[in-house]
């Protein structure tokens, strides 16, 4: 048997160390959301491979959906000889996502992949190259993806140059005084100063930061982007990567605020642990691109799209829109309890299951605690609770406990939560 050690060790030898582990815990079998290690210990799951497994490790739909195309087919590249999962799943999405314009789907592999072909759909469509994105936001770590996102520390430095053309603004954070005004402000003074809006081809904006730390975008924010994109001929691309497939209490978060995005990128949860990711949105954008000009050699697997149809009807089947508003309700009621007798926990917020607490000094939210932070995210790993850090400042613990879980099991992994900050917070 190979000890966490052992792996440690031989890890250190042969992957570089950019890519770097929140934990030295080696996986070796897991269910719905629980995971034990290669030396039999058990964990709760509240990480789910950073928000891939809304629908929990192995839901057996899934995995039957799997075994089911293994018989099948592994690949034949949609572009050489296409199957019907692919279809069907293109059209399940089309109907799912916000909006009654007509819409087609494009499928990909990641997420900055999606993130990627969104940017290429909307500069044919436009014929034009601005971009405009969100300081703190995330949306992956390819050259254009690091380019739009928000935080230079660890995503951008030492990579460039970025992309030309991108400009960020403020996203709204009341908890550290930055309004919807003062994003507004930006943009106005953006187009006023430095950028003509015909030249923009999009804004990209996550209705929840993600890796930025779990803020909302208000309502009133996306619905006055929605109306300067139409004003302006922008195209509006909402990513919903982390946010979407029931997360938040919707299918997509962009539902809280009504508006209908021009082109949705998905990716994480939508295959059930499976890589997929897809560039859902209005048919006539979609269609810009000629013939070869999108697509990919693994994009939109067979084994994927199984997943993901298998998925869809998880989702449905086990309402887990209303599961997630009823975690998200004990998860936030039971953090606020916390925050009573821990004072390092300066905010608690999220919608539905999307919950996250912010960790500060001296209860002030211009002091963050990165180091107690990671130091939690230690602890709860010895107690047997696997969490994850996230945030601008890198002080916030963000909770992402498969929709699957049962109370018994979310209950004691808040216990588990509650002891590790009881170790580190003394
Ligand atoms: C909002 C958002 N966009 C894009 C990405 C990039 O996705 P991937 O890591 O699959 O490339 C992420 C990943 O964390 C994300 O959270």
């Amino acid at each position: 048997m190979s000890s966490n050690a052992d792996l440690q060790q031989r890890r250190q030898n042969a992957v570089p160390r950019g890519v770097s582990n929140s934990l030295v815990v080696y996986a070796d079998r897991a269910a719905s959301a629980e995971l034990w290690d290669v030396e039999g210990r058990r964990f709760i799951d509240f990480a789910s491979g950073i928000s891939v497994l809304n629908t929990g490790h192995l839901h057996p739909k899934v995995k039957a959906a799997l075994a089911g195309q293994l018989e099948r087919f592994t690949h034949t590249c949609f572009q050489v000889t296409p199957y019907e999962s692919y279809i069907a799943l293109a059209e399940q999405l089309n109907a799912a996502a916000p909006g009654s314009t007509p819409k087609k789907t494009i499928f990909l592999s990641t997420g900055a992949e999606a993130v990627e072909n969104a940017i290429k759909i909307a500069r044919f469509h436009t014929r034009r190259s601005a971009l405009i994105a969100f300081s703190g936001g995330f949306h992956g770590r390819t050259l254009a993806c690091i380019s739009l996102t928000g935080k230079v520390q660890p995503y951008k430095a030492g990579f460039g140059p970025m992309l030309p053309e991108i400009y960020h603004l403020p996203y709204p954070i009341p908890y550290h005084d930055v309004s919807v005004e003062d994003s507004l402000a930006a943009l106005e003074q953006l187009f006023k100063a430095d950028l003509d809006p015909a030249r923009v081809a999009a804004i990209i904006i996550e209705p929840v930061l993600g890796e930025g730390g779990f803020y909302t975008a208000p309502a009133e924010l996306l619905r006055k982007l929605r109306q300067l994109c139409d004003q302006h001929g922008i195209v509006l691309i909402v990513d919903e990567i982390q946010s979407g497939f029931a997360r938040t209490g919707r299918m997509f978060a962009v539902e809280y605020s009504g508006i209908e995005p021009d082109l949705m990128v998905v990716a994480k949860s939508i295959a059930g642990g499976v890589p997929l990711s897809a560039v859902i949105g209005k048919a006539a954008i979609m269609d810009a691109p000629g013939p070869g000009a999108l697509g990919g050699t693994f994009a939109g697997s067979p084994l994927a799209c199984a997943a993901g149809l298998a998925v869809l009807d998880v989702i449905r089947d086990e309402r887990l829109t209303e599961r997630a508003l009823h975690m998200g309700h004990f998860m936030t009621s039971r953090l606020k309890g916390l925050q009573a007798r821990f004072p390092c926990i300066g905010d608690v917020r999220g919608p539905g299951a999307m919950v996250a607490m912010e960790l500060v000094k001296n209860s002030r939210a211009d002091q963050p605690h990165p180091e107690l932070t990671s130091a939690l995210v230690q602890a709860a790993g010895r107690a047997g609770l696997i969490i994850l850090a996230c945030g601008i400042y890198s002080n916030v613990i963000r909770f992402l406990a498969p929709l699957t879980i049962s109370d018994a099991v979310l209950k004691e992994g808040f216990n588990l939560l509650e002891k590790a900050l009881a170790e580190v917070a003394s």
